[in-house]
């Protein structure tokens, strides 16, 4: 069974040797992070890693049972604002779901929010390039996201998921975001029932089964993981590259995406109150797991051809690749196969740090030429286009009813 998916792997990453050192065991993750360290400072402290969505999942259940998912899917369309009333004609314990999930947290706070968009609007150019390279990236070497992803049913069509899941970058940033006219809470909602439909659905996939060490995918945990690959990773990018960003504007984004993670289902206890926290509970639970896998080389491989959907972009392979070895260092590169690129790899070492400076007015000079620095800012302005923009035509995330065919 599982062959057929893994000769279709070969073929497409071309990593004929290299399988035997991929499906080395992931390494586990501890979970000793503690609740006094999140937004509501307390909770039970069970392992998240053995939490899923306890509302959801079994709703979910149920209506893929009675085949309910295509009419229920072809409804929520219609639902794209916040504040919006739900489409009359859905299954009264869904309407009943929503309206309880779609509701923000006491502890949301709407001049945090609205701080969170002006950081954005300032450092939307780096959220291109973070979200989409670093973010995106990381996703590849996440082994249960890499897996679950590949074996679901969008992990058929890569670039349709990218930009679903690139759509809640450009929701997060938007002015009302979390407003009625705003649609992240919408894109939560719909991502929440979207996992409870993969919970259901991977455990029936022989290819899922067959590589997976969990039983029931997307755990609270699980959910963390990826949490940080976005906003902590890019958080902590941006202070790597001595951004100077004001205490209160970094603490707004913070809280943008701790209400996503809210809005999500996480529960409270497990979204960390602080970046320090944020940092602590990273350390512990997503960088010891990454490793790669067959299936996160070949998202990899497919992310890597990105570029080509602009003409004449600047970000072919090897920039793609340069940018992933430079920001998430050589390890990962060697994981993904990524080839050292002679000219990329030195200019992003030496000028990429000065390059951002001189943005910032911190420092007066570019040393190296015009060409470099123009080759940055290009750099920068299409992941943005790739990565952040809402595209042209409206997308609709939706629950899944089956997993990757074939
Ligand atoms: C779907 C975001 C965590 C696996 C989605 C979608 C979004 C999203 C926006 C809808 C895209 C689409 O319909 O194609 C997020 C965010 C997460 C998170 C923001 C955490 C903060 C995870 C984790 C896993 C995962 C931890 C697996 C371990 C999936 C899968 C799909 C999905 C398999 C469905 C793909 C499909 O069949 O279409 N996610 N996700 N996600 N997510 Fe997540």
């Amino acid at each position: 069974r599982g062959l057929v998916g893994r000769r279709g792997l070969l073929a497409a990453g071309g990593a004929l040797g290299a399988l035997g050192a991929l499906s080395a065991a992931a390494p586990a993750m501890a979970w000793t992070w503690q609740p006094s360290g999140s937004v509501v400072g307390t909770g039970e402290g069970a392992d998240p890693r053995w939490v899923w969505d306890e509302v959801a999942d079994p709703l979910v259940g149920s209506l893929l049972d009675s085949g309910a998912v295509p009419r229920v899917n072809e409804l929520l369309r219609e639902w794209t604002t916040n504040g919006q009333d739900l489409p009359k004609g859905l299954p009264t314990e869904l309407r009943d779901f929503i309206e309880e999930a779609r509701r923000k947290p006491d502890w949301a706070d709407p001049r945090k929010l609205d701080l969170a968009y002006r950081f954005n609007e300032k450092r939307g150019l780096y959220l291109g390039v973070l979200y989409g390279m670093a973010s995106g990236m990381m996703s590849t070497v996440i082994p249960k996201e890499a897996r679950a992803v590949y074996h679901s049913y969008g992990g058929a069509n890569m670039k349709d998921r990218i930009t679903k899941t690139a759509k809640l970058g450009y929701d997060i940033g938007n002015p009302n975001a979390y407003a009625d006219d705003g649609s992240m809470i919408v894109t939560c909602v719909k991502t929440r029932l979207t996992h409870a439909g993969v919970r259901n659905l991977l455990p029936k996939s022989a290819q899922w089964s067959d590589v997976a060490p969990e039983d029931i995918p997307i755990s609270q945990a699980d959910m963390m993981v990826t949490w940080h690959s976005l906003a902590t990773t890019v958080n902590r990018k941006m202070v790597e590259w001595n951004v100077p960003i004001p205490p209160e504007e970094s603490e707004a984004y913070l809280h943008s995406w701790q209400l996503c993670a809210h809005m999500l289902g996480i529960a409270d206890e497990y979204i960390p109150a602080s970046w320090e926290q944020a940092n602590l509970q990273a350390d512990q639970v997503l960088t010891p797991i990454l490793a790669p896998t067959a299936e996160g080389v070949n998202l990899a491989d497919i992310l890597m051809d990105f570029g080509k959907e602009i003409d004449g972009s600047i970000l072919s392979r090897p920039v793609i690749g340069a940018l992933t070895r430079f920001m998430l260092g050589d390890q990962v590169a060697r994981w993904l196969m990524i080839p050292d690129e002679p000219i990329w790899d030195p200019l992003l070492n030496t000028l990429w740090g000065p390059f951002i400076a001189v943005r910032e007015g911190l420092l007066q000079n570019f040393p190296g030429s015009q060409q470099a620095y123009w080759t940055f800012d290009e750099v920068l302005r299409q992941a943005v286009l790739l990565f952040l923009s809402r595209g042209d035509y409206p997308i609709s995330i939706s629950i899944p009813t089956g997993n990757r065919p074939g």
